[in-house]
């Protein structure tokens, strides 16, 4: 199983280029099971994530052509001869995202068979609220064997209340209404910029959606959608995640083909640390103070501070000048990085979904073990500002959401090698 070796001490200079948002990708790409002419989606992030869904989305008969050279980022993908609406639990256990293909199934073929999702490393995430949306739009839904089993002729237009802020919930349930009779009104909406995305893909698709990047979507359903060209936008998670990497090392960088528009919350907060940022129309540079200052997070659905930047800020306010308190309001267990970065050395006290983090002057390189994708990427910061060596193994949660990592590292400086 590979490993990534780091050499700490670097400081991050230069430049480098952000790829398109994983989670922004992954609804979209199954927005095409929404229609029976091929759709074209540009900016594709090369991950293990978007290659599993790709082989599911395969499985139930889409074709699927991805470019190569400079056009391996570009997808298209034909569902007109799609023929089994059926997610099996091989596929959905890698990835839990697997989940949305749900509601395009139901709304396409009128059944869909999608195995649940099961534990997972942060926490039970149950699927209840797409269940309960499915079945508030007409659909019987049996959960059997493991398996969530829907069925409906058609479903039919609803208005919609999720009891918490869903990410893939309001996505799923955003594109089954596309094609339902009448209209749908989906409260309490999650309101991330990837579900805007979504909703910009499927409105130029033909779908009739209002409201996206509020609390409330309305959705007037159609009869058919047709294929279109989408780009998907910038992963402001992995921008934030070289920010905070650059920042951690006292370094000076440009990020390209990105925008600080969806990161508010996350550059307010490295400011507050310290670091000068400049926005540019599709860049951001970050300029750090030799040493942070720490700084305390609450997380919360956008726009307030985002649950996918929580771990790299653990990182960067273990080696910052003073104490911070972080609090996960979001996914109950996920702190799996705190005893990995204590034994780096940091400074950490756990007390339910509060993490107290006194900053210290120093880390020093040690074997560690990645336990989830954004985990991993706070022990790369650590790694790049501790002593020493420092060995990340199960780097595979990388690879689900993290373009050419080792790569844009190098771009920017960092001694980092893979390891078989
Ligand atoms: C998405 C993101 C993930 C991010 C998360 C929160 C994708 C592919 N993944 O995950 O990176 O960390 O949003 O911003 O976009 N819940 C229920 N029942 C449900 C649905 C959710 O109880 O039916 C709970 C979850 O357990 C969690 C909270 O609601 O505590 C929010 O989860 P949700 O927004 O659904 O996360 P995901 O969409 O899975």
């Amino acid at each position: 199983m590979d490993k990534l070796l780091i050499e700490g001490g670097a400081r991050l200079t230069g430049e480098t280029a952000i790829s398109g948002a994983k989670n922004a990708a992954l609804p979209i790409l199954c927005a095409a099971l929404l229609t029976r002419e091929p759709v074209t989606f540009t900016n594709v992030p090369q991950l293990n994530d978007i290659g599993t869904l790709l082989k599911l989305l395969a499985q139930m008969g889409v074709k699927v052509s991805r470019g190569s050279g400079d056009d391996a980022d570009t997808v298209t993908l034909d569902a007109s001869a799609l023929d089994n609406p059926v997610a099996t639990y091989e596929m959905v256990k890698t990835m839990r995202a697997s989940i949305l293909v749900l509601g395009p199934l139901v709304a396409r073929c009128g059944e869909a068979k999608v195995s649940l999702p099961g534990g997972c490393a942060i926490g039970a995430r149950p699927v209840d609220q797409h269940i309960k949306g499915l079945q508030a739009m007409g659909a019987q839904v049996a959960v059997e064997h493991g398996y969530v089993h829907a069925k409906v002729p058609r479903l039919k237009g609803a208005r919609l209340f999720t009891d918490m802020v869903t990410v893939t919930g309001t996505e799923n349930l955003m594109m089954a209404a596309c094609l339902a009779d009448g209209e749908t009104v989906i409260e309490n909406a999650a309101r991330e910029p990837e579900v805007v995305d979504l909703a910009n893909c499927l409105v130029a698709m033909g779908a009739r959606i209002s409201g996206a990047g509020t609390d409330v979507i309305r959705i007037r359903g159609v009869e058919c959608l047709s294929g279109t060209t989408h780009r998907i936008m910038p992963d402001r998670i992995e921008t934030g995640t070289y920010l905070c990497a650059a920042a951690a090392t006292g370094g000076e960088i440009r990020l390209t083909r990105t925008s600080s528009a969806y990161l508010d919350a996350v550059i307010d907060k490295l400011m507050d640390a310290g670091c000068d940022i400049v926005s540019e129309r599709d860049a951001i540079r970050l300029k750090a103070p030799q040493r942070l200052t720490a700084v305390s997070i609450r997380t919360s659905p956008y726009p307030a501070f985002p649950t996918d930047m929580q771990a790299q800020f653990m990182a960067i306010n273990a080696v910052a000048n003073g104490a911070a308190v972080i609090r996960e309001t979001i996914f109950e267990n996920r702190f799996m990085h705190a005893v990995e970065l204590q034994r780096l050395g940091a400074d950490i006290r756990i007390d339910g979904n509060t993490a107290m983090v006194q900053g210290v002057a120093r880390l020093q390189g040690a074997t560690v073990m990645a336990t989830d994708l954004r985990a991993s990427a706070s022990l790369v910061i650590a790694g790049l500002v501790a002593e020493g060596e420092t060995v990340i193994e199960r780097i595979y949660h990388l690879d689900r959401g993290y373009e050419r990592l080792g790569q844009k590292l190098a771009d920017l400086g960092a001694r980092v090698r893979r390891l078989a």
